[in-house]
């Protein structure tokens, strides 16, 4: 039974919602094992747009399930507007998403929390301000909630007054939720909930559904806004990487493949270091052709040049296997396109950063390139027989517009040029 994790392997954005959804049909299960509402995952379907920022791409009328993971913080408020939206168009489709009841919940006051933090910092992170790290932040001082608390109502009133009291402590006259409110919201979040026939389970009890059926995990953000190996404190509170399989139970070992998004050319929203960063015309040219403005906030990314150290770092990190590469159509028509190659380290030249230090300090190293008119040209074949002789991993499949049938193989594309 094949089991593939499909992970971003620069700074999120680099369109796996769109490449999770080509994909599915071929598995009976997409499962979410990290993150939250931070995430805009972008999926086009029947000629229309659908934007989920919790629910994994599964095809609407598509015979494969969801499961979000308990390595997920979940805004169910936010979920049940997903499903809705999608609920309207295709009746029914709640009954196949499951959700695992040990993974931890967003409430309002973490939204309020993030805010709060972000406006102290003297070096704000450019957080989604969607609750992600004060959820995360909980979860490991242990204040946190689980999908579980929701089903024992007296369990759930006892740890709200502790967790309240708590916070009442820590943030003063900042602090303005009282338990009764949080527990009647939840109870009525819970109502809409169970309306949509979503089903409670675990990985646990789904354990044996899962090891004798196909399995595609959907990573969220990329390998370098991982909480461990990321550039910190520029990053999420999640796993990001092809380990957080391990909140669903599985471990590495047992993937077949981890595919690695990435965006022909480099983007991040937020701050943080970002080596290949293009301040000139060209990058506002390619942010304007990239349409590169956030699926989560509407901010406008940051833009830059493919940076070929952060694709191998993220190999060894991650365990990449294979890469999917997305959005080359946006390079189209420049006569030549830049990529870094290296980084100068404080005079030493690396082509591996050693460690997320290394991009704070790196100075891009970079060799150039003859651009395309279109992706059927020999030019784009180089340029991705570049990166895949450079990084040691195939590219496999090319996105070339947004729609998830706009897609081919490799293979496909060299027969047609
Ligand atoms: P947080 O996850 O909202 O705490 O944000 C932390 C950092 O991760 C910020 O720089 C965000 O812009 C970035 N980030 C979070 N989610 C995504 C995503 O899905 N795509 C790209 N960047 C993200």
């Amino acid at each position: 039974m094949e089991r593939v994790a499909i992970v971003g392997a620069q700074w999120g954005d680099e369109g796996k919602g769109k490449v999770v959804n080509y994909f599915s049909g071929n598995y009976e299960w997409i499962v979410r094992f990290s993150g939250g509402a931070n995430a805009g995952h972008t999926i086009y379907y029947k000629g229309k747009k659908y934007v989920n920022h919790l629910l994994p791409s599964i095809i609407p009328e598509g015979d494969s399930k969801a499961f979000l993971g308990a390595g997920m913080v979940i805004d169910i408020e936010q979920l049940i507007k997903e499903l809705e939206i999608l609920e309207a168009d295709f009746p029914g489709v709640s009954s196949k998403i499951y959700i695992d009841l040990e993974a931890f919940l967003v409430l309002p006051y973490h939204k309020e929390e993030d805010g709060i933090l972000e406006e102290l910092r003297k070096n704000p992170i450019g957080t989604t301000r969607k609750g992600i790290g004060p959820a995360y932040t909980d979860k490991v001082s242990r204040e946190g909630f689980k999908i579980y608390h929701l089903f024992d109502e007296k369990l759930l009133r006892e740890r709200l007054e502790e967790v309240m009291y708590l916070k009442k402590n820590i943030y003063k006259e900042r602090f303005n939720f009282t338990s009764e409110e949080i527990f009647n919201y939840l109870m009525e979040q819970k109502r809409k909930l169970e309306k949509l026939n979503v089903k409670f389970t675990s990985a646990i009890d789904m354990a044996q559904v899962f090891r004798n059926t196909s399995v595609l995990f959907e990573g969220a953000q990329g390998v370098l806004l991982d909480l461990d190996f990321g550039t910190y404190p520029f990053v999420t509170s999640g796993a990001t990487m092809a380990h957080g399989v391990s909140s669903v139970g599985f471990s590495t070992f047992e993937l077949d493949e981890v595919l690695g998004v990435l965006k022909a050319y480099t983007t991040r929203v937020g701050e943080g270091p970002f080596p290949t960063e293009e301040f000139s015309e060209i990058g506002e040219k390619i942010r304007k052709f990239g349409n590169e403005f956030g699926a989560t906030t509407g901010r406008p990314r940051r833009v830059g040049w493919l940076d070929l150290p952060a694709l191998r770092y993220a190999k060894l990190r991650s365990g990449l296997t294979k890469f999917v590469i997305t959005k080359a159509d946006v390079l189209n028509g420049f006569d030549e396109i830049k990529v870094c190659v290296a980084y100068d380290v404080n005079g030493e030249i690396k082509e591996i950063p050693s460690s997320s230090y290394d991009f704070f300090v790196g100075k891009p190293v970079y060799e150039t390139l003859k651009g395309w008119p279109d992706t059927n040209h020999v030019n784009f074949l180089k340029y991705m027989a570049f990166i895949e002789e450079k990084t040691g991993i195939e590219i496999s499949h090319i996105s070339y517009g947004p729609k998830t049938e706009e897609m081919c193989t490799k293979n496909d594309l060299i027969k047609n040029i």
